[in-house]
């Protein structure tokens, strides 16, 4: 069939815009609303045997797994390993019995985890994957398969199918946490609500489009920017940083907030924007305080909060853009908007050619 962009200018605006849709069409194969449970495809293996994750993908994919990390360690208190494909491959990685291999893929052709899925295999993990491509490689060499409904994502630098992995990847840490007594079914009703608001979060977060076009500007011109977050929004930064390098070109560097005094503080000056990370919660006060060491400095900040947090750290900001407030739960989906959504403008302002960017694929299927 052909897809093509309806009203929008390019496939990644219109792939960005699909998210309440495409999220709420995942989640749909993974949450009972009739009785408040996570539901997972029937498994041949006991997921409460499980001991060990280890999670490998590349790109945005990677990070999907680098928030899961966050999720699976604090729900279900399963020790996780995560490493980027072509790392994992040569690196003699440790591969116990009982240990479960998670890939991460739009795709389900990187060659990279592909090789990397074969290798784990051989080694006797057990193979869970998460792919947006039912028909995939990954899809047909999986124990476990957890498909993303993204439909097809043509917008070489991935933004739905992201969102939707984070979905997915939520429920799995859920699921997992339930299998391994760690969750009571009361906590598991909380998990399958909040993540069933996600959805509507996500179309609020859509609703400042207009604001984040305006604000283009302050970061077109810049030649470094530097993202910051903490927790299970640090892969967020991270994740901007790439979306902002794909499209526009502009050079960025996510950042652990925490980590910044141990390097790129020495950047920072007023023709470096740092974009902070930051839903008001438990880290919240500490992200804020390196926010502040790099206001110290001259640094031009755009804050990215919510009501609560803009109201105690906006000030002396060089722009804030007003998340909704969200369960921490699914912050990550949420926040992700935003980041896309800025990388977008940046590049359109820069008229870059936002569905495909130079030297990038797709789809990686070389080494
Ligand atoms: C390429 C794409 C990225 C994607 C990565 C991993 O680099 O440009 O957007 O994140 O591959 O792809 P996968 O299909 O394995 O998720």
């Amino acid at each position: 069939a052909m897809i093509d962009k309806g009203n929008h200018r390019h496939f990644m605006q219109k792939e960005i815009y699909e998210q309440p849709v495409v999220v709420a069409q995942t989640l749909r194969s993974y949450l009972r609303r009739m009785d408040n449970q996570i539901a997972m495809p029937d498994m041949d293996f006991d997921l409460g045997g499980v001991k060990r994750i280890t999670i490998v993908a590349c790109g945005t994919s990677f990070y999907a797994g680098l928030v899961a990390k966050y999720w699976i360690e604090k729900f279900a208190r399963v020790p996780v390993d995560i490493d980027v494909a072509s790392e994992f491959r040569y690196r003699e990685p440790v591969l116990e019995a009982g240990g479960l291999a998670l890939f991460i893929s739009q795709s389900g052709e990187t060659a990279d985890t592909l090789a990397a899925l074969r290798h784990a295999r051989a080694e006797g993990q057990i193979i869970a994957v998460v792919v947006n491509v039912p028909t995939s490689s990954m899809a047909r060499e999986a124990d476990l398969l957890l498909p993303t409904h993204a439909g097809p994502e043509i917008g070489v630098a991935s933004t739905k199918a992201f969102t939707c992995q984070l979905a997915v990847l939520a429920a799995l840490a859920a699921n997992l946490a339930r299998a391994k007594g760690k969750l009571t079914a009361e906590e598991e009703a909380d998990i399958v609500w909040h993540l069933s608001e996600a959805p509507a979060a996500l179309n609020q977060a859509l609703a400042r489009d207009g604001q984040i076009e305006a604000m283009a500007h302050l970061i077109a011109p810049a030649r470094d920017v530097l993202y910051l977050g903490r927790g299970p929004d640090y892969p967020m930064a991270l994740e901007g940083a790439l979306k902002l390098k794909e499209i526009s070109y502009i050079h960025a560097e996510g950042y652990a907030a925490g980590e910044m005094k141990h390097g790129p503080i020495a950047l920072i000056d007023d023709a470096v924007p740092v974009i902070v990370i930051a839903p008001s919660g438990p880290l919240f006060e500490k992200t804020v305080s390196n926010m502040a060491e790099v206001q110290a400095r001259g640094g031009k900040v755009v804050l990215i909060s919510d009501a609560d947090g803009i109201a105690i750290a906006g000030e002396g900001c060089m722009a804030t853009i007003e998340m909704p407030q969200v369960h921490p739960l699914i912050a990550p989906l949420v926040y992700a908007v935003p980041v896309q959504l800025l990388a977008y403008h940046v590049a359109v302002a820069k008229g870059t050619d936002v569905d495909q960017p130079r030297n990038l694929a797709k789809s990686v299927t070389v080494e």
